[in-house]
């Protein structure tokens, strides 16, 4: 019976599971969320796991304050004033990373920014608060399913994944977050939501463009990069390693190699490559190696979403 009803036992249950590791079903002002420990990668992994997502994207992480928020990502004036105004509630502000946060790289998928956001849910709240952690949480439906905005949906979707889905009763909004960028000096509409592009216009007293109308205008210090690529060419599913390769390997039998490698599990655990990949490329790019040879990963499982972003990655410049 993963299903309980969001009582204070529970909730206080659910808080020591995701303090574990675990994956616990909760429920948002929004719609339901997987939530994860950020800081756990392993954590973290199991949520795409879970979901079945066939790619990697940046994470939404919750906190019960803004103050924890402060010590995970750097809040200039704009974000500040626009956590102000509409914390706790639908509202994610992507802004850049501190480093000291210790976020699991595949919470961000390997970014230097970040997306939080304070819910304003009675049940979210009080498991944020009594697990004192940041939580990373998707919307807990399958890949490909709409977000779930009761309990029951979930149960359909994920059954038996998380540890608890914790009833709350069904969600206000029924719709996401709005996300804003505001790692520049104006905000940046990257994905519509819950609050309005003219309710955030109106207190700012500026306009709000959204990222598709970015597309066209010329690169400024706010354009967000979506998606993570090393600076170095990757080869992929390699046998052998040319001279000035580095490696990033998978499994018990690595290719010899004297020159910098990783290996992204030695026992071909897929959760466990997820959870090191961003880290572990951006350990190679700054590895000095002309090229990163990656030897062959199975496409099954977590394997997908893996070979989805060294695709992508092989093919960024
Ligand atoms: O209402 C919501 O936001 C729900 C509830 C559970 O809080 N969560 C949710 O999370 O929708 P998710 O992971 O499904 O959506 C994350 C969105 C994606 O569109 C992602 O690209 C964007 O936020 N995002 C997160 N971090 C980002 C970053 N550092 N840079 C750019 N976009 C980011
Ligand atoms: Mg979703």
């Amino acid at each position: 019976m993963a299903t309980v009803p969001a009582t204070a036992e529970n909730i206080a249950k659910a808080a020591k599971a995701l303090q574990d590791g675990e994956l616990v079903a909760f429920p948002t002002e929004t719609v339901y969320g997987l939530g994860a420990d950020a800081r756990n990668g392993i954590a973290v992994a199991r949520i795409y796991e879970a979901k079945g997502r066939p790619s990697f994207n940046p994470l939404i992480v919750h906190t019960a304050s803004f103050e924890m928020a402060d010590t995970i990502g750097q809040f200039s004036t704009l974000a500040r004033r626009l956590a102000g105004e509409f914390w706790p509630g639908p509202l994610t502000l992507v802004v850049p990373l501190r480093e000291t946060a210790g976020i699991a790289s595949l919470a961000t998928a390997g970014l230097d920014t970040i997306g939080i956001r304070v819910p304003d849910h009675p049940v979210a709240r009080r498991l944020l608060s009594s697990a004192a952690i940041p939580v990373a949480a998707p919307s807990a439906n399958l890949s490909g399913h709409v977000s779930p905005t009761t309990a029951s949906h979930v149960q359909d979707d994920l059954d038996g994944k998380p540890a608890m889905i914790l009833d709350g009763g069904p969600t206000a909004h029924g719709l996401e977050s709005t996300v804003l960028d505001v790692t520049g000096d104006r905000a940046v509409e990257l994905r519509p939501g819950a609050i309005t592009r003219d309710a955030i216009s109106s207190i700012l007293g500026q306009n709000i463009t959204n990222s598709t109308a970015k597309v066209d205008a010329p690169m400024s210090p706010g354009m967000l990069a979506s998606h993570y690529a090393p600076r170095t060419p990757l080869r992929l599913d390699t046998t052998e390693i040319l001279p000035g390769e580095a490696l990033l390997a998978f499994g018990p039998a690595p290719l010899h190699h004297h020159g910098p490698m990783v290996n992204l599990s030695a026992r071909a655990d897929l959760i466990e490559a997820a959870s090191r990949l961003f880290a572990a490329l951006r350990q190679l790019d700054r590895s000095g190696a002309s090229r990163i040879a990656v030897m062959p990963i199975p496409d099954t499982g977590l394997g997908a979403a893996i070979n989805d972003r060294l695709r992508r990655a092989a093919t960024a410049r």
